[in-house]
């Protein structure tokens, strides 16, 4: 993105001022700062689901702003977002849950999948993010954790090139937000995914980023390398963690 700013009303005060960025493919990119830095607004940009009040913002190949109707759907169908706080369906299953984002895209787009096909992709998320056995639970029946968890399966169910993920171990103890941070490696070494992570934790970075932009009250202000992305796929998630962190 160049220049990019983001004003939610007409001369008001700018969410997000000139930011220029550029995010690498399967890069996992943290992304830090205060409440109110603008974070989530950055997310919600590359989403798709709103557009720059002014500059020029390409993702996956697309200028998200010019984007409309069938080809905005298309586009959106390609990342995959994991939001603040989790929002699973209460009354559905854990694995159709994970199953949902198959079913609308087969009926806004006929994909030829069947639901058997959509069932069998449901299970091997569960299986990628450790929760096979708890296909048949309720999401009340889970600790807020694994819910979690669900909710980056049902993230990775169709496939994305793009995972977007808002603050994915807030309120979540360490050993917890260490399953679900390894996940998210896991889906860029295993599945290809470039990762964006909204954070304020800089151990959440310093575990698993290979690079954070630092923001403040809507200014970009910093890209720091975390380690270097050479290494950065060898090892398991916990060599990787100790060479981040100099152990
Ligand atoms: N939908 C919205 N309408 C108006 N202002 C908003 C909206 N969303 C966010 N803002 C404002 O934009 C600024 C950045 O918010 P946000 O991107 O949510 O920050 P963060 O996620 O870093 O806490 C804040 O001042 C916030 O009040
Ligand atoms: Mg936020």
């Amino acid at each position: 993105m160049i220049g990019v700013w983001k004003r939610y009303t007409d001369g008001g005060l700018a969410a997000l001022e000139s930011v220029d960025l550029r995010i690498g493919h399967r890069e996992i990119f943290g992304v830090i700062g205060e409440s109110g830095a603008g974070k989530t607004t950055l997310l919600d940009l590359l989403a798709g689901s709103i557009t720059p009040s002014a500059g020029k913002l390409r993702v996956l190949g697309r200028s998200v702003g010019e984007l409309q109707g069938r080809e905005l759907r298309g586009f959106r169908r390609r990342i995959g977002v994991v939001f603040q706080g989790v929002h699973l369906l209460s009354n559905r299953t854990v694995l159709e849950n994970v199953r949902l984002p198959l079913e609308l895209a087969r009926k806004t787009r006929p994909t030829g999948a069947t639901r058997r096909a959509e069932q069998d992709t449901a299970h091997d998320m569960l299986a990628f993010v450790g929760l096979a056995d708890r296909a048949d639970h309720f999401p009340a029946q889970l600790s807020g954790g694994q819910q979690q968890r669900v909710g980056i399966a049902r993230a990775l169910a169709a496939g994305p090139e793009l995972l977007l993920c808002d603050e994915p171990t807030s309120s979540l103890d360490a050993t917890t937000a260490d399953d679900i941070l390894r996940v998210l490696v896991d889906a860029r070494d295993r599945l290809g995914t470039t990762v964006v992570v909204v954070t304020h934790d800089l151990d959440v970075v310093r575990a698993i980023c290979d690079r954070v932009a630092l923001f403040e009250r809507g200014r970009l202000h910093d890209v720091l390398t975390v380690r270097s992305r050479g290494g950065g796929q060898d090892g398991s998630y916990l060599d990787r963690a100790r060479r981040a962190l100099g152990a």
